[in-house]
């Protein structure tokens, strides 16, 4: 193992002793369209941010799309509680093209269903992935904001999306293997090209823990990697997720008010500070749209005049 990485990994286990502060946001940090959510580790509530964020992210106004880019496990479709007729096998296989298998989902999230348990979309041919890659980028124009929900691993596939992705949210939980799968996968990205690079803590057990946990990774990315890390925020656990996906309707519409979906939807206020909806006004509008029983598409226009 070369040495910085033994520093590195020896720093993350040290994660405990982090000065448990409050966190600022990356001066600069820039809005991205096209993001990856990935973790390295697998279980670390990946999809289960992705279709909450995107409904949070409908909810403000802009046109949202998920592509389930779990190309071996997918299951978005589950979350948001749809069964599509096509997926992305069907493209893969140059059946269909992806454009063709979009399917509308609540709150008019677009969404790109991925193909579970396909062995040939487990590890794609470089070619294949070049394809699926330039396809993916001509949906930008469909959407103001594309999520992708990438595989557990650092496989090719997943370091395909994360580079070309104007943006990788990492999510991470406070376990230590987490958090060192979470580095090894921004490293991998670097050597790929990809250095936007921002976090989210998952499944803390309080808001110390997610300080501490986001503070180790932002100090052990900038030591090793140069990196600057943008921390989004955390996410509590919270057992209304597990309530959710057994219900098979997404967290933001089951329990809209439990600390997770909270939390949720205060990131997706942070997410694109130029569009008007900084943190604080993006949950606000939400809440008080809620309350006035109007859409946020309505509440957001309201605010553009
Ligand atoms: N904040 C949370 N609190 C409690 N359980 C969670 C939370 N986020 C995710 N989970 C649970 O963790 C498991 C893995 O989540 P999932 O979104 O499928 O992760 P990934 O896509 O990273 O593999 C699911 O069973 C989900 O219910
Ligand atoms: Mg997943």
């Amino acid at each position: 193992m070369i040495a910085d990485q033994a520093e590195a990994l020896r720093a993350l286990a040290g994660m405990a002793k982090a000065r448990q502060e409050p966190i600022n946001r990356e001066p600069g940090a820039e809005a991205a369209r096209l993001l990856a959510f990935a973790s390295g580790k697998g279980g670390v509530g990946k999809t289960t941010m992705v279709a909450n964020l995107a409904l949070a992210l409908a909810e403000s106004g802009h046109r949202v799309m998920v592509l389930d880019a779990d190309l071996g496990l997918a299951n978005i479709d589950l979350l948001f509680g749809i069964s599509p007729t096509y997926t992305l096998g069907n493209v893969v296989r140059g059946e269909q093209s992806l454009a063709d298998i979009i399917t509308t989902g609540p709150k008019g999230v677009m969404i790109v269903p991925g193909g579970s348990g396909l062995k040939e979309l487990a590890d794609l041919p470089r070619l294949r992935r070049q394809e699926l890659i330039h396809s993916i980028q001509r949906l930008r124009e469909r959407a103001d904001i594309i999520l992708m929900d990438t595989a557990a691993g650092v496989s090719q596939d997943v370091l395909g999306f994360v580079t070309f992705a104007d943006r990788v949210v990492v999510v991470t939980t406070p376990e230590p293997t987490a958090v060192t799968d979470a580095y090894a996968l921004m490293k991998l990205g670097l050597q790929e090209g990809q250095s936007n690079f921002a976090l989210v803590v998952n499944m803390a057990k309080s808001a110390a823990e997610a300080t501490a946990t986001a503070k180790t990774l932002i100090s052990v990315t900038k030591r090793f990697l140069g990196l600057p890390l943008d921390y989004l925020g955390s996410v509590p656990v919270d057992a209304h997720v597990s309530s959710s996906i057994r219900q098979q309707t997404p967290l933001a519409l089951a329990f809209p008010d439990c600390p997770a979906a909270v939390s949720l939807s205060a990131i997706a206020g942070t997410m694109f500070p130029g569009d008007g909806l900084a943190p604080e006004t993006g949950v606000l509008a939400g809440v008080l749209c809620r309350l006035a029983g109007i859409g946020n598409r309505q509440g957001k226009r309201a605010r553009e005049q």
